[in-house]
């Protein structure tokens, strides 16, 4: 199946406000015409407000190491900065081996690539190879147990065993994914180590200024994963099958008592923030 193909949709575009990007842009000191780059660019939903930022002055390098998301993202970012065509190409390639030369981009970016990744060193020292010294580095990465925490609006008088449970299980699950080098689901918080490790300064740390409030209900509320998904992580991840257990039915009792309060037409759910970006200087 084509990578992270059903994470990446229009919803994305929801994440950040513009206005809250422009602030943090402010932070960075770039030249005219400045060359970017996003790495793990997907359908172009990270690239496309930076670029709306920068408005018409800047050259666009993507990557992608997917065939499919190179051709996506080229004919979604051709359309919508139409007067910009010649100035935008994308590429197949891996974040791990860059198909570009050392000291070319002013700016450096990635959203919800790292979390994939396997060995974030060895991306973050090909990202710092093709930066020009005194470039920029913008990493967007979630920290993603917040958003499993049941911290909703129907939770207030929850058995505090069942918030332990599900979090356990969320645990194991992402322990599980880690243990088949599918990446760490929690890399926002530890991209600072391996950021240090390669001598790079951190300028900012800036969360996310949005909660999502969604009545939406997902796989009748377990989220978008399915039973058999959970479990089989879970286990990999060291779970006993008393945690995993306990873990799905706490779970699912949560899950009733959302789509109860969905249909009664309340916010189900507030996911808090779960994104970190890292503003990084060479
Ligand atoms: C979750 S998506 C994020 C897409 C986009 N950055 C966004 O925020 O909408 C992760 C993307 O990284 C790509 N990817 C995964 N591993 C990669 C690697 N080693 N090198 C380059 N791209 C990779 C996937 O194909 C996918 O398009």
């Amino acid at each position: 199946m084509v990578h992270s193909i059903e994470y990446i949709n229009d919803e994305r575009f929801k994440w950040w406000r513009i206005e809250y990007l422009r602030k943090i842009f402010k932070f960075i000191n770039y030249q005219d015409s400045p060359s970017i780059l996003d790495v793990g660019i997907g359908e172009g939903h990270w690239s496309i407000p930076i670029l709306e930022i920068m408005q018409e002055d800047w050259f666009f390098t993507g990557v992608d190491i997917e065939e499919y998301w190179v051709h996506k993202s080229s004919e979604r970012l051709k359309k919508h900065f139409p007067t910009k065509k010649d100035d935008i190409k994308v590429l197949q390639g891996s974040a791990y081996k860059l198909p570009l030369v050392d000291d070319s981009f002013n700016l450096v970016t990635c959203q919800t690539l790292f979390l994939h990744l396997d060995s974030p060193s060895k991306a973050l020292s090909e990202f710092k190879r093709v930066l020009k010294p005194g470039g920029y580095m913008l990493i967007a990465e979630p920290i993603n147990i917040f958003n499993r925490l049941d911290i909703s609006s129907v939770d207030e008088n929850l058995d505090v065993a069942i918030k332990v449970s599900t979090t356990n299980l969320w645990l194991y699950y992402h322990e599980g994914i880690r243990k088949n080098n599918q990446g760490n689901q929690h890399i926002g918080a530890f991209l600072l180590n391996y950021i240090q490790k390669e001598k790079l300064n951190v300028i900012q740390i800036f969360g996310n200024d949005q909660v999502d409030i969604t009545t939406k209900i997902k796989n009748n509320g377990i989220w978008w994963e399915n039973e058999e998904e959970i479990r089989k992580y879970a286990t990999l991840g060291g779970a006993s099958k008393q945690i995993v257990e306990t873990g799905l039915m706490a779970l699912k009792k949560v899950a009733q008592m959302k789509k109860k309060q969905s249909l009664e037409n309340c916010f189900s759910q507030i996911i808090p923030s779960s994104m970190v970006i890292y503003l990084i200087k060479k």
